[in-house]
């Protein structure tokens, strides 16, 4: 039986800068370190500012990690970085950081796609997942249905053609000022509201199983700004309870018709949006009605890790180069 690869993995394609060590399929560490507070003021994310972050943090955080991992430089077999997609100053700091140790060290590069690194982060919790089985990519930039019929193999079935679901959370929270990131905010405040008080839409894309939340986030600003002339009320519980279920909603029916249509075994999923609890417990009652299996990330593994990078690195998935663009988005239906 071959040696487990020990890989050291970087991640800062946005605003988290992630240093970690895998060996095999098991996370040995995994360090994540948000910059939520340098951002939140601005409501968003501020690319100049995630850059300089990523410089700050990326040296100590990469000590820290093979202190704690107990592992000398030289033991480590491969080091895998994100090279896309994502922003560019952001992801030119890890990426070039994590090249030029790998090259002090002589040891292999894996510069690694961001979504491969989703849709293989639920090795990590069961490392005996095997395609063929279908995926809900859930983040601040995409939403994909992505039937993956063998490691490194993709179809895909359906995505936004405007906002991802992330950015439907996101912006309606930086309008309402309900917090920043806006996903958590929104199921923090909406936990005990009643997800049937407001009457959203669940926009279709006309045949296809592609999505829009561009009309469901401008559907919930006329409403709100519809309600500011009335006598009505509505409280926010119930207005971020609806909301959430709105977008969990969208996403489920897609989901479901693609998954009717492929008839796979297995479902997967993540990305930011999958650590939403109201969206996998429906992802669980899917998979329980249908009789399939569902294999999803941990809440921490859904959204941004390096942890991730490394698993997409152990199964040899590695992007060509940094300027070509096999991107997920970008496959062939
Ligand atoms: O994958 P991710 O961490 O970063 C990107 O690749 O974009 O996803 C970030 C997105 C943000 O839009 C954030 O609001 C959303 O994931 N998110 C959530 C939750 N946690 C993070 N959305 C809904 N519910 C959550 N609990
Ligand atoms: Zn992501």
């Amino acid at each position: 039986m071959s040696k487990e690869k020990i890989i050291l993995g970087f991640e800062t394609s946005c605003d988290e800068t992630s240093v970690s060590l895998v060996k095999g399929s098991e996370v040995l560490v995994n360090l994540i370190s948000s910059q939520v507070e340098e951002h939140k003021e601005f409501g968003g994310v501020v690319p100049e500012i995630a850059s300089r972050a990523h410089v700050e943090k990326i040296r100590n955080l990469l000590h820290e990690c093979l202190l704690q991992g107990k592992i000398q430089p030289e033991s480590v077999d491969i080091i895998a970085a994100t090279d896309g997609p994502g922003l560019a100053g952001s992801l030119i700091v890890g990426y070039n950081f994590a090249k030029s140790f790998a090259w002090s060290l002589n040891k292999p590069f894996y510069p690694i796609d961001h979504m491969v690194g989703h849709l293989v982060a639920p090795t990590l919790i069961n490392k005996d997942l095997q395609p063929p089985f279908l995926s809900l990519l859930v983040s601040g930039g995409h939403t994909q249905i992505v039937l993956v019929e063998k490691w490194g193999r993709y179809k895909l079935f359906g995505q936004t053609i405007d906002d991802a679901a992330g950015e439907a959370f996101d912006k309606l929270s930086r309008y309402c000022g309900f917090g920043f990131p806006g996903g958590p905010a929104i199921q923090m405040i909406g936990e005990n509201g009643n997800p049937d008080s407001v009457d959203l839409p669940r926009p279709t894309v006309k045949s296809s199983h592609d999505f829009s939340f561009s009309g469901l986030k401008t559907a919930a600003i006329y409403f709100l700004k519809e309600l500011d002339g009335s006598t009505n009320k509505i409280s926010k519980e119930d207005f971020a309870a609806s909301y959430q279920e709105a977008i969990v909603d969208t996403l489920m029916r897609n989901f479901t018709k693609v998954l009717k249509e492929t008839g796979v075994p297995i479902i997967s999923g993540g990305g930011g949006v999958m650590a939403n609890t109201r969206l996998r417990e429906k992802m669980e009652a899917l998979a329980e009605k249908s009789q399939i299996e569902c294999h999803l990330p941990s809440v921490q593994l859904s959204t941004d890790n390096a942890a991730m990078i490394c698993a997409a690195a152990n199964k040899e998935l590695i992007s060509t180069d940094i300027s070509r663009d096999i991107r997920l988005s970008s496959i062939i239906k």
